[in-house]
C-alpha cells in the first residue's frame, strides 16, 4: 500500500482596508498539494500548470524548509517525500500564496514527523513564521478573521466573525509586486494622532461588518490610512478600477494584502456587470468573481496499490 497526503489549501486576502496586519479572509481558489514518501534519499517537487512554473524541484524549495525547520524544533524526521504542487494562486499578486505555501509545509511536517500539532498550534506556528496573521489564520481556519501577533511572547490570538455577505471581485494584475517592496513603501513610524483616527476607522469598519452594514463597513474601508496611500502608487489600476466599481455603487474598492491585485465588495444585484466591466477595461488584468471559502486547509490521507 502507498499512502498520500493531499491537502487543498485556500488563497486569502488580507488587510481589507484599515485592518493593516490583522484581518484576512479565505478565497476559494486553492493550492493543491500530493504528498508521498519516496524510495530515495531526498525530497523532490513536481508542478503542474500556472502559478508554481520556476519554482525549485528540489530540496532549496520553500516547503522544504519550512517543513524541516518544523521537524527540527519538534525533534522529528521526516522522511523522503515527493510532493506534486498545483496552484490556482498566482504568486506575489497579494493573494497569500506564500502563506498558503508556508501552511501547507507545516502540515506536512505535522502529518509525516507524526506531531500531532493543533490547529491552534499551526497557528502559532505559521504566525512566527510570517510575523503577522492576516494570511496564514484565514488559510488555517477559513472565513473572516481577525488576529494579533505579540512578538514578544510569540502568541498569536484570533478572533471570527461572519463573512460578509457581498459578493467579492478581485482584479489581478499581470506583473508581480514583492512583497517586500511593498512594505517598504510604508513609513517606519505613525504619530499618535494617525493611530487614533485609523484605529477608530478599523473599530468602526468591524463594527459594521458585525452587523452586516456593508455600506458603512465599506466606507471606512476606503479610508484606510495604514497602507493604502503609501503603496497605491505602485498599483496604477488601482484608482480606475475603484472610480468604476463606484458607478456600480460598489460597497469597497481595496488593495488585497500587499497588492497589486484589488478586492471589490459589491452587491450581489451589481457583480456580474461590473466584473465583466472590468474585465473589458483591463485586458492585461484578470478580473472575477471570487468566494469567500469557510473550510480552511482540507486534508484527506489516500492508499493506493503501488
Ligand atoms: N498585511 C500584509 C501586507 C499582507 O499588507 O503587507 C502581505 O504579507
Amino acid at each position: 500500500m502507498c499512502e498520500s497526503l493531499s491537502l487543498k489549501i485556500p488563497a486569502s486576502t488580507a488587510n481589507l482596508g484599515v485592518g493593516f496586519d490583522s484581518i484576512g479572509m479565505a478565497l476559494n481558489k486553492f493550492l493543491y498539494l500530493n504528498v508521498q514518501i519516496n524510495n530515495s534519499d531526498r525530497w523532490s517537487f513536481k508542478h503542474i500548470g500556472p502559478n508554481v512554473e520556476g519554482l525549485p524541484i528540489d530540496e532549496t524549495h520553500y516547503i522544504y524548509q519550512i517543513a524541516q525547520q518544523v521537524a527540527n524544533r519538534y525533534e522529528v524526521t521526516l522522511p523522503p517525500l515527493d510532493i506534486e504542487m498545483r496552484s490556482e494562486i498566482p504568486l506575489a499578486r497579494g493573494l497569500g500564496s506564500s502563506a498558503s505555501a508556508l501552511v501547507g509545509a507545516l502540515y506536512i511536517a505535522n502529518y509525516f514527523g507524526d506531531i500531532e500539532l493543533s490547529k491552534y498550534e499551526l497557528l502559532q506556528l505559521a504566525t512566527e513564521f510570517e510575523g503577522h496573521p492576516d494570511n496564514v489564520a484565514p488559510t488555517i481556519y477559513g472565513g473572516l478573521v481577525l488576529g494579533y501577533y505579540d512578538p514578544q511572547t510569540k502568541v498569536t490570538d484570533v478572533s471570527y466573525i461572519d463573512p460578509p455577505r457581498a459578493d467579492m471581485i478581485i482584479t489581478i494584475p499581470s506583473n508581480e509586486l514583492s512583497t517586500t517592496l511593498s512594505r517598504n513603501a510604508l513609513p517606519e513610524t505613525f504619530s499618535h494622532k494617525d493611530a487614533v483616527r485609523n484605529s477608530a476607522i478599523s473599530n468602526t469598519m468591524i463594527s459594521a461588518l458585525i452587523q452586516h452594514n456593508y455600506e458603512l463597513a465599506g466606507k471606512m474601508m476606503e479610508q484606510d490610512g495604514f497602507h493604502e496611500p503609501y503603496r497605491q502608487h505602485l498599483i496604477p489600476e488601482f484608482q480606475t478600477i475603484k472610480r468604476i466599481a463606484k458607478r456600480y455603487h460598489s460597497y469597497a474598492t481595496v488593495i488585497s494584502g500587499a497588492g497589486p491585485t484589488v478586492l471589490t465588495m459589491i452587491a450581489p444585484e451589481r457583480s456580474g456587470e461590473l466584473v465583466r466591466e472590468l474585465k473589458r477595461e483591463f485586458i492585461h488584468c484578470r478580473s472575477e468573481l471570487v468566494t469567500i471559502n469557510v473550510t480552511g486547509v482540507e486534508s484527506e490521507v489516500l492508499y493506493q496499490r503501488h
